[in-house]
């Protein structure tokens, strides 16, 4: 299961790539929003991050105006990396190197047509592992000097 949410400003492109990912005969939870009044994006990035991190999950995606705040939150939470996207290249990368657990997308940045593409082509990538875990190791070293 694909875990998905987003805040007011992600909303719209979160519905667009829930119906095409529903299309390709992905399961997806959506956790919200589901309308466009304000919200606060931490609020948005937490049941996803949450599902992911106790394996409801196999993959997030979050959405915002940008994607750069609900990646900023998502990102706090221990055990979660997640790579704000808005390229196909980046989106390959997100996974073969950094191993992405959460791709986040700006709503008011990537048009509808790219956010598929970033999506599926982060879903067809696969983590490379070796040097690049080690790596990822150093981050997560990290989270626990807090
Ligand atoms: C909401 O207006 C906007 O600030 C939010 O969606 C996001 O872009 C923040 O990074």
């Amino acid at each position: 299961m694909i875990a998905i949410g987003s805040d007011h400003g992600g909303y719209e492109l979160k519905e667009h790539v829930k119906k095409h990912l529903e299309e390709k005969g992905i399961e997806v939870k959506d956790f919200g929003v589901f309308s466009e009044e304000s919200v606060d994006y931490p609020d948005c990035a937490r049941p996803v991050c949450e599902a992911v991190l106790n394996g409801e999950a196999e993959r997030g995606i979050l959405f915002c105006g940008t994607g750069i705040g609900i990646s900023m939150a998502a990102n706090k939470f221990n055990g979660i990396r997640a790579a704000l996207c808005g390229d196909v290249f980046s989106a390959k990368m997100a996974k073969e190197h950094n191993n992405a657990n959460v791709i986040c997308l700006g709503g008011r940045v990537t048009g509808r047509e790219l956010a598929f593409m970033i999506v599926d082509t982060f879903f067809d990538a696969e983590f490379q592992g070796g040097r690049h875990q080690t790596r990822i190791d150093k981050i997560h070293a990290i989270e626990k000097e807090a």
